[in-house]
């Protein structure tokens, strides 16, 4: 979410020129959003999605996203998983990669699918909903 008292994603950088760029290229945003267990059940709160993104393409809408699914619930908490991606958010479905982990996801390997569930173009804010498949030790 970016609007509302305690926005999840802000920006914290741009170059002189991003403004005058129609894919905002240059510009990055750090974000810090709440993991839930569905897009549907977004009370019950198991982790963060914390990390940078950037758009990384003068051409396209391209983000690069860096960031841990950081869990703080159950047999898990503490341990995170590592996401490095190309984004196009305006894709259907995403694929992204899963580099590593560290506590219970120690060795970790897989990929995420990620799929907008809720877009609100105006303000930006958005619902991701992330099928994770990993193996780990
Ligand atoms: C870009 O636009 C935003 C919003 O209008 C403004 O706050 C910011 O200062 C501008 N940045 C530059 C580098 O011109
Ligand atoms: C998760 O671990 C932290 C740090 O050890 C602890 O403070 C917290 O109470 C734990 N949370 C749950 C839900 O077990």
């Amino acid at each position: 979410m970016l609007t509302g008292r305690n926005p999840a994603a802000m920006c914290v950088a741009e170059a002189p020129s991003s403004n005058s760029s129609t894919t905002l290229f240059g510009v990055v945003f750090v974000m810090d959003d709440p993991l839930t267990v569905s897009p549907d059940n977004t009370l019950k709160v198991i982790g963060r999605a914390q990390g940078v993104y950037t758009s990384a393409s003068q051409k396209d809408v391209s983000l690069l996203i860096v960031f841990n699914f950081f869990f703080t619930e159950g047999k898990y908490n503490g341990s995170m998983l590592s996401v490095l991606r190309r984004n196009a958010p305006l894709e259907d479905l995403r694929e992204l990669p899963i580099l590593g982990g560290s506590g219970l996801f120690r060795f970790a390997q897989g990929y995420a699918h990620a799929r907008t569930h809720y877009l609100d173009i105006v303000t930006g804010d958005a619902i991701v909903k992330y099928d994770v498949y990993v193996l780990h030790y």
